[in-house]
């Protein structure tokens, strides 16, 4: 099975984020650097965890004017971030355009083409909170909108709640790359997530990733927290 936990490496520091990557490496799928973190430390966070031997899922959420992304991802690609992300809501050129740059860029470095998930609608939105920006179909509806068109443009995939995973695989097949956040394995406290599910929940749903942060770093043994998150996942 491929890996399938990405560690969020939600802190202030290059140096507590390489010691993590130093640690669990060899157990995890992926590191998730955020914007706390490369503002804090800059691109060569990408590069340190790397040479600790980690992957990295870059997760700044691009949203801008199609050629600002296309160039932004550009740089991404570069830097050997294995799955990065923009917002859906830019819309269907901002996100073809950067399909196709993407995909240029790792053919031209003849590396393997990074994952390119959306983020459709965040988690801490509701109905009312897209209301107000002028949305008026129901969330639910419109995130399954937003990933069509993020299918459509080209991209590998979207960032959902374990709630979403199912719609979401039923309207873009199941080859479309689903990563979650929200979950909280069985020995877990639910610290501030509301709707959360089991990992192996989420992957019997269909999850190809879980963004898995606290319940790893926060944990007495991180090392064992991991261990016991992946028995929970192949039990399924
Ligand atoms: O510590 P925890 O497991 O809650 O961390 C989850 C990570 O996933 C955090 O980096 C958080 O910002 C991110 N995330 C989330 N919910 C979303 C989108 C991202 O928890 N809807």
């Amino acid at each position: 099975m491929k890996n399938k936990i990405i560690v969020a490496l939600d802190v202030d520091s290059a140096e507590e984020a390489a010691l993590w990557a130093h640690r669990l490496k060899d157990k995890v799928g992926m590191f998730k650097i955020g914007k706390q973190l490369f503002t804090a430390a800059g691109p060569d966070i990408v590069r340190r965890v790397r040479s600790e031997g980690g992957e990295v899922f870059l997760d700044l959420k691009y949203h801008d004017i199609p050629n600002t992304v296309a160039a932004a991802a550009v740089e991404a690609v570069r830097l050997g971030a294995s799955m990065f992300n923009v917002h859906a809501s830019g819309g269907f050129e901002m996100m073809s355009k950067t399909a196709e740059a993407v995909r240029d860029e790792a053919e031209r470095l003849d590396i393997k083409k990074p994952v390119l998930i959306a983020v459709t609608v965040l988690t801490s939105m509701n109905e009312e909170g897209l209301r107000e920006t002028g949305v008026t179909v129901p969330l639910t509806e419109h995130v399954i909108n937003l990933a069509k068109l993020a299918k459509k443009a080209g991209l590998d995939g979207v960032v959902a709640s374990p709630h979403e995973i199912e719609a979401i695989k039923n309207a873009c097949g199941s080859e479309f790359v689903v990563v979650t956040p929200g979950v909280r394995p069985t020995f877990a406290s639910k610290d501030d997530q509301r709707r959360i599910m089991t990992p192996a929940e989420a992957v019997k749903k269909g999850a190809d990733y879980l963004v898995i942060g606290r319940p790893i770093t926060k944990a007495d043994d991180p090392i064992e927290a991991v261990s016991l998150i992946t028995e929970e996942i192949c039990q399924e």
